[in-house]
């Protein structure tokens, strides 16, 4: 199989970086992973990246040209798709624009509700039955683009923003490699 050049960005963590580097590995999943890139020097992701060798790249976000930068990083490299996994950061229209259709995006809530910060909590404090993660397409609205799938939890009487968290986050390691493989029909 040839497999799709992939970037992954990610701000902390990198649990998901974590998963997608391990499903990586396995000769049928459609994607290698190329590079890493972090928008925070410290950023436990960052240890993970390392131990599989792969390269990464720290991003001054304070500068007005860093998203040129990656973007040539990424040009050079041949990647051909973006997975944001806890990347902290908005993406500037143009950057979007310049990679449409090939950023995906993987979101701790049931889109399209409790798009944006705090969901857990937000859905502990609506008393809410149900939550879970899904993996979208990246588009100019924050957590907006189109759904590629889902994944809906029970939440339990004694969930606190903490525990719901913990079971959401490992949904989202099965979830974000299965939404790969869907949109390379796999
Ligand atoms: C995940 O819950 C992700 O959905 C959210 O931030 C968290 C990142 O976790 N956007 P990790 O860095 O992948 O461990």
């Amino acid at each position: 199989m040839v497999k799709v050049n992939s970037c992954v960005f990610i701000s902390g963590a990198g649990t998901n970086l974590s998963a997608l580097i391990k499903n990586s590995r396995n000769y049928n999943f459609p994607i290698n992973i190329r590079l890493v890139v972090s928008n925070k020097k410290n950023a436990a992701g960052l240890k993970i990246a390392k131990k599989f060798s792969i390269p990464l790249k720290i991003i001054d976000t304070n500068s007005s040209l860093f998203e040129v930068n990656i973007l040539n990083e990424i040009r050079k490299r041949k990647i051909n798709l973006i997975c944001l996994a806890g990347y902290m950061r908005i993406l500037s229209k143009n950057f979007i624009k310049n990679f449409k259709g090939k950023i995906l995006n993987i979101h701790p809530s049931l889109l399209p509700k409790y798009k944006g910060l705090n969901t857990h909590e937000r859905v502990i404090k609506n008393n809410e039955k149900y939550s879970g993660c899904t993996v979208h397409y990246v588009n100019y609205k924050l957590d907006s683009g189109k759904i590629i799938l889902q994944k809906k939890i029970i939440i339990k009487k004694n969930d606190t923003p903490k525990t719901l968290a913990r079971r959401v986050l490992i949904e989202e390691h099965k979830l974000y490699p299965k939404a790969i493989s869907k949109i390379f029909n796999l």
